[in-house]
């Protein structure tokens, strides 16, 4: 793991303890995000960090860093840990106060930690996936990056059990996110996926994806679709930090369209690997 961030300083692993009433810890009061670093540089920093903010500012917690600040601390870990391909790990808590569950005095200061995690990085394209799907149970404020994630969790579980890479969620049969990404089908050679509403998280693969389909001429729309419409769709997609653009082959044992990844899905993941050598320079 190499060393961490607290607070603004480097430690070691070892050297870094949680406090027990540590809000993140009791309550799951704070913010995250997860930025995949490729070649050393982070990818979409600017738009992770700028959620982190307004993720932060919707549950009315202080952010003691500036965007620039943080950044500069990321690079440096970096460096530190000589991460080439990889992810940033980072994590604002409500700070360490006596347990009562409104909010501490204005003088708590938040708790910021930040560590890196290897992912090789090919450039291959990645093959289709089985998933599953299963009623949302969280709240409804999705949109938050909180570190609550039991309904996450416990979908992600299902997931698992049943052998498959991930649990698409599911309102009363609209389907609104995966556990731990963004879901999208193509229908009639048009992109649809759930409007970045506070059903889901606006994923930022999610948004370079759209742009990329706005900037190459692919047809999309931000609409609500169901269940069935995905059963039926010709192509069914997920995309996240991790798994970037990977297609989904499979629902609740049953094959989209022929089994296969579709050629929409494709050429995103082509754009998207373009995308990340245009950000992070080239993949070797
Ligand atoms: N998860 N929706 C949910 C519920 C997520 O947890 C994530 C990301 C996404 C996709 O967001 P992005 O494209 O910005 O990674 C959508 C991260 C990777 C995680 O929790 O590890």
């Amino acid at each position: 793991m190499g060393k961490i961030i607290i607070n603004g300083d480097l430690k070691s692993r070892s050297d870094v303890k949680v406090d027990i009433e540590d809000r993140g810890y009791q309550f799951g009061d704070g913010v995250y995000e997860v930025i995949r670093v490729y070649n050393g540089e982070l990818f979409a920093g600017d738009m992770h960090l700028n959620r982190l903010i307004d993720s932060a500012k919707l549950i009315q917690m202080k952010v003691p860093f500036t965007i620039a600040e943080i950044k500069t601390r990321m690079k440096e870990l970096i460096a530190e840990n000589q991460l080439k391909d990889g992810i940033v790990y980072m994590q604002l808590t409500r700070g360490v106060s006596a347990r009562t569950h409104s909010f501490p005095t204005a003088e708590v200061e938040p708790v910021f930690v930040a560590y890196t995690k290897e992912m090789p990085y090919t450039g291959k394209m990645k093959p289709g996936v089985n998933a599953v799907t299963t009623d949302d149970i969280r709240w409804l404020r999705c949109n938050i990056k909180s570190l609550n994630l039991l309904g996450n969790i416990m979908a992600k579980q299902q997931a698992v059990e049943a052998g498959c890479d991930e649990a698409i969620q599911h309102r009363d049969g609209t389907v609104t996110e995966g556990s731990s990404s963004n879901v999208s089908i193509v229908v009639d050679g048009q992109l649809k996926t759930h409007p970045a509403t506070n059903l889901i998280l606006n994923g930022i693969t999610r948004q370079v994806m759209l742009k990329l389909c706005a900037d190459h001429g692919i047809p999309y729309v931000e609409e609500a679709f169901t269940v069935e419409d995905m059963m039926a769709a010709d192509e069914v997609l997920y995309t996240s930090t991790s798994v970037e653009v990977t297609p989904i082959i499979n629902i609740d044992g049953q094959s989209i369209a022929a089994g296969e990844p579709g050629p929409i899905t494709q050429r995103l993941q082509k754009l998207f690997s373009e995308e990340i050598e245009k950000q992070c320079g080239s993949i070797k």
